[in-house]
């Protein structure tokens, strides 16, 4: 098929990866001049595993410009923009609405338009009105919702391997389930299909649902802190049970990413604005938004006064596998260290610090951050840190405490070589 994906960042570039590799022809359009100059040298803008590799890979039958009028060939429209928050926690549809501003004018013959972007409830049902209202014919086309459920980090891998397809169709639609299924042919998951709104919900609620698992093992952690219990015990006694399940138990700064905070806000704005209220997603991002105080509570006890202690902090991203830094609870917490008269050596193995900070410096090494450490924070849980030689890093440090933000290292092996140990909900 022939196929064009709007927007070349995580998920766009990602769904056209992996649809070029299923067999489709693939064009992608963003506006973002220096994004496609990149893809056309072969570079992928950000730092996602296998994409780049993927993307030359497929080469052939995969094109990048700024140019509308590829869309004219396509049968199928993918749009994947941005739909960042608003101040308000409602969703800002601005690139949806330039997107649909183009389509009016290019569509002159039959398209399924596929909205990927993660949107609000009832989202679908005005695009369908806007491109009438601007003049394209009913007939002309359909509009499918197909959220994307992939994680940064391992996007592709989500991608190819996804646990289901959510297709949203309009009420009388009896054509755009078989598209979608042309669309993902080689892919092996269950669709799952129900209304425009459906889908757009079934996003929400999976997002809201995960963040409600990290914001309950912080709860936990906090009175495990409080019982002298081991949060990391707590999340393997529940996770067998097969009800709960063991992913998405780690205790640690909270969460972020440009998705979960965004998302559970849209989800509470959208409840609201049907007179319902939200009160667990209340819940869920009043745990969230206090997690770094707690986490930052317990440095502040180990290093009081602050003021002058030289901090390494190893990493920056949001998670790992990633450089991105959108809502990072990691560069949150090297901005209250510095606020706090802190000097940090901060360093990520792919992230860069999204702005300059009073006394941050970001360093090219672990060996680099650790030299003359009063304290060290593990605060994005990449592999790397997981297994450092802590005899190394206990030489090189001044003072002793390794907070361990993420729960990831083995607290034996870091006691063992001297250091104090804290993590979150592991007194
Ligand atoms: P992103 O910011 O990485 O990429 C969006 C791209 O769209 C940018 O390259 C931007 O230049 C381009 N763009 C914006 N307006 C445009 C326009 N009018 N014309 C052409 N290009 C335009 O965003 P992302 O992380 O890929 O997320 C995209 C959507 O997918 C969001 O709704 C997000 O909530 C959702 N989503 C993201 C993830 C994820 O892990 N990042 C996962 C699932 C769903
Ligand atoms: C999340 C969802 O997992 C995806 O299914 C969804 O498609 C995506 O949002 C989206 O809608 O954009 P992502 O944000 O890439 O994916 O990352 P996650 O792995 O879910 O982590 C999100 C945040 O939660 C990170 O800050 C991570 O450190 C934190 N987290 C995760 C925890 O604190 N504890 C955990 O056990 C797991």
């Amino acid at each position: 098929m022939n196929i064009c994906i709007i927007g070349a960042g995580y998920v766009g570039l990602t769904t056209a990866a992996v649809l070029a590799e299923l067999g489709h022809e693939v064009h992608c359009i963003d506006h973002d001049e220096r994004k496609i100059r990149l893809l056309n040298n072969g570079e992928v803008p950000f730092y996602e595993p296998g994409l780049e590799e993927l993307i030359i890979k497929n080469y052939n039958d995969l094109t990048f410009s700024g140019r509308w009028d590829d869309i004219k060939r396509a049968a199928v429209v993918v749009i994947c923009v941005g739909t960042p928050p608003r101040p308000d926690g409602g969703t800002d549809l601005r690139y949806i609405e330039a997107v649909l501003d183009r389509l009016a004018t290019t569509i002159e013959s039959y398209k399924t338009i596929v909205t990927k972007s993660t949107v609000p409830p009832g989202t679908n049902e005005w695009m369908r009105a806007e491109l009438i209202r601007k003049g394209v014919k009913p007939q002309l086309f359909r509009i499918v919702s197909n959220p994307e459920f992939l994680r940064e980090g391992s996007a592709v891998y989500d991608m190819f391997h996804p646990d289901k397809i959510v297709v949203g169709l309009e009420p009388d639609d009896d054509q755009s389930l078989a598209v979608m299924q042309a669309v993902y042919t080689g892919i092996n998951a269950p669709y799952l299909t129900t209304s425009l709104a459906g889908a757009e919900l079934i996003k929400y609620a999976a997002n809201a649902f995960l963040a409600t698992k990290i914001s309950f093992i912080n709860e936990m952690a906090r009175i495990c802190d409080a019982f002298a219990v081991d949060v990391n015990d707590i999340a393997r006694g529940i996770g067998l049970d097969p009800r709960i399940g063991p992913p998405v138990l780690g205790a640690g700064l909270g969460y972020g990413g440009s998705c979960f905070p965004k998302d559970i806000k849209a989800l509470e704005h959208a409840a609201r604005s049907r007179q319902v209220e939200p009160h667990l997603l209340q819940a869920v991002q009043t745990v969230n938004a206090t997690q770094l105080d707690v986490c930052f509570q317990k440095l502040n006890e180990q290093l009081a006064p602050l003021t002058d202690k030289k901090i390494a902090v190893l990493g920056i991203a949001f998670k790992p596998n990633t450089d991105d830094t959108r809502f990072s609870p990691a560069e949150a917490l090297i901005r209250r260290l510095s606020e706090n008269g802190c000097t940090v050596a901060a360093y990520d193995p792919k992230a860069t610090l999204s702005e300059p900070i009073a006394r941050v410096t970001q360093v090219q090494s672990v060996h680099e951050a650790i030299q003359e450490a009063d304290g060290l924070v593990i605060a994005t849980d990449w592999d790397e840190f997981r297994t450092l030689d802590w005899g190394q890093v206990k030489a090189a440090m001044n003072g002793t405490l390794v907070f361990d933000g993420r729960n990831c290292l083995d607290r034996h092996a870091v006691e063992q070589s001297g250091l104090r140990y804290m993590g979150v909900g592991r007194p």
